[in-house]
């Protein structure tokens, strides 16, 4: 039943008091300020429609979860079959979905990723790896890079490379180091006889969309093997197709120890997270104890059929093909705009449909996006650069989508030149 204006402002009314009292106080203010002050109501493939009925294009895409847009039908029809089967393990007997699951990312991962522990988060992704980094090769120290993003637990947050984040819950979780991102020689330098492992967004998400050189990787695998420390792709947010290619690491033909998956793997239905790793890795870590690192809900079959569901679209749709033909186009058009506004632009870049185009000031950023939700695109500047605005819509988006949010992207651009005036 439809809902009246007034009955819509009311309930809108009463989550933002709700959000104020019980949530959020300052999210829900930021919310505000930013136009985004709409409660979500529905979505399907590429669009949100709000409770008033406005409806969004979502090119910030849940930070990488909606790959195959929102409410992918075969991933919807997979988890209400499993629904009416078992939707939780019961921890004691064989998981058929876990099992062809972890199958399925050994086919699928690059170089012998032989096994896989199933969480249900990135940040739950990370935690494993390390762990599992540190018992595999009986040593404690990880270098992760400036700007990364790794999660917000305690492990995961002394390698995510931003002080505002890990100031206020110092100390850390000792023996993380950060070396600038796309600098080989500075991990080389930075490895001591404490080192267990690299860990690398392949490209970097949350710290601005940096794609490194062409050589970066394959250079750090070398390092790596040089030193017999193992490398860790946080493929959390470029993973399944994201940037062109199934995981971004294949750009460079490069095969990691160890990959951490969440987001997209849930098809935007679930909530999952996968921590990959070779067998010889896996056999120091679980042969004695099955136990050692465990997760209650983690490997759920819920979760593990939309995973799998998630991967059988991803291969039967193409989407890494798609990613990169329509990333292309999409990266073209953001280019054209950035060199028409050098007063405010200063670049756009990234890999696949994960884009960013770069302000010369944060504000005017924000500025933007808030233009661009009032014109129905979703967009968000990435958590570690404000500076930042990233493009990262399902991969089914179409041409004329993308010319669309091209349109409106412009649009608020120039809406931002025409009030700043003179003080750009
Ligand atoms: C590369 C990367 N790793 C890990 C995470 C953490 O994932 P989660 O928020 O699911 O804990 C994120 C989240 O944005 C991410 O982008």
């Amino acid at each position: 039943m439809e809902m009246t204006p007034a009955e819509v402002e009311a309930v809108t009314q009463d989550v933002i008091e709700k959000y104020q009292k019980f949530v959020n106080p300052t999210q829900v203010a930021l919310l505000k300020v930013g136009g985004f002050d709409h409660i979500e109501h529905k979505a399907e493939g590429v669009r949100i429609t709000d409770l008033e009925g406005n409806i969004y294009i979502d090119c910030l895409g849940g930070y990488g979860v909606f790959s195959l847009g929102h409410r992918h039908p075969k991933v919807v029809e997979a988890v209400k079959k499993q629904l009416d089967l078992i939707p939780m393990a019961s921890k004691t007997f064989l998981n058929k979905p876990l099992a062809d699951l972890c199958a399925k990312l050994a086919e699928i991962s690059p170089g012998g990723l032989q096994y896989s522990f199933i969480s249900n988060s990135g940040a739950e992704a990370a935690e494993a790896a390390l762990k599992i980094a540190r018992m595999a090769t009986g040593k404690t120290d990880f270098i992760a890079t400036v700007g990364a993003y790794h999660g917000k637990t305690m492990g995961a947050l002394a390698i995510t490379g931003r002080e505002v984040y890990r100031k206020p819950f110092e100390p850390m979780l000792p023996g993380g180091s950060f070396v600038p991102f796309d600098d080989a020689p500075a991990i080389e330098a930075a490895i001591t006889d404490k080192t267990a492992a690299v860990i690398l967004e392949p490209v970097q998400g949350e710290g601005g969309i940096i794609v490194p050189s062409p050589d970066y990787f394959p250079r750090v695998r070398e390092i790596c093997d040089k030193h017999h420390i193992l490398l860790i792709a946080d493929e959390v947010q470029t993973g399944l197709g994201r940037t062109g290619k199934m995981f971004a690491v294949n750009h460079w033909d490069v095969k990691p120890d160890m990959m951490t998956l969440a987001k997209s793997l849930g098809g935007g239905v679930m909530p999952i997270g996968a921590t990959l790793a070779t067998a010889e890795i896996w056999g120091k870590v679980f042969h004695e104890n099955p136990f050692i690192h465990t997760s209650t809900f983690g490997g759920g079959e819920l979760a593990c059929a939309a995973a799998l569901a998630a991967l059988e679209v991803i291969y039967e749709e193409g989407l890494p093909a798609k990613a990169a033909e329509n990333g292309a186009y999409f990266l073209h058009g953001l280019q054209a705009i950035a060199e028409k506004h050098p007063k405010i632009l200063k670049e756009a870049r990234g890999l696949g449909l994960m884009l960013g185009v770069e302000f010369t000031d944060s504000d005017i950023g924000k500025l933007v996006i808030g233009t661009m939700v009032h014109r129905g695109v979703v967009a968000a500047y990435t958590l570690n650069n404000p500076k930042v605005i990233r493009f990262e819509p399902p991969l089914v988006i179409t041409r004329e989508e993308i010319d669309t949010v091209l349109g409106v992207f412009e649009a608020g651009v120039l809406d931002a030149i025409e009030l700043l005036g003179d003080l750009i």
